[in-house]
């Protein structure tokens, strides 16, 4: 019987699925942010080293890819928007480095940031680009495109101190 309740008192692990209203419209972007997703998703206690630096890795890419487009499209708000990249960057970095070990809540709370920054950034000034592009018919890029100046510097400077 206790063991019961014991059981019923564990937290249900917190997901956000990737779902179709998150899209921005632009093929690209939408694909990478749902990858990020799948790796949020995959956070646990036994792998988050391994998967966060995974995920960094990845939003690096994402980032520079994403920057990129706006800065070759013209997109009047990519100054902007690099900066609330760079905010993302600093809050990740804050979070990894209080020196709180790991835990499962600790695991949680990280999946819960993550998801909650992305929901919120990508739904309002992602899709806000998505709105532009889309009217301004701008030039669709590469998948090939690779880190750019744009964040490459400070996202290695961030990232090196951890
Ligand atoms: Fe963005």
């Amino acid at each position: 019987m206790t063991e019961t309740l014991e059981v019923k008192k564990e937290k249900a692990p917190y997901v956000i699925e990737w779902r179709d209203g998150f899209k921005i419209g632009v093929a690209q972007v939408d694909q990478e942010h749902r990858h990020l997703f799948t790796l949020v998703r995959a956070l646990n206690l036994a792998s988050v080293d391994q998967t966060m630096e995974e995920l960094l890795e990845y939003v690096v890419t994402h980032f520079s890819n994403e920057q990129d487009l706006m800065e070759r499209s013209g997109y009047p708000a990519f100054e902007q928007h690099l900066r609330l990249h760079e905010e993302f960057a600093a809050q990740t970095a804050d979070f990894l480095g209080s020196g709180i070990e790991w835990s499962e809540d600790r695991v949680q709370e990280l999946r819960r940031f993550l998801n909650k920054w992305l929901i919120g950034h990508i739904m309002t000034h992602d899709l806000r680009f998505g709105k532009w592009h889309a009217s301004h018919n701008a030039v669709v890029a590469s998948p090939s495109v690779r880190t750019t100046r744009s964040s490459r510097g400070f996202f290695a400077r961030l990232f090196a101190s951890r």
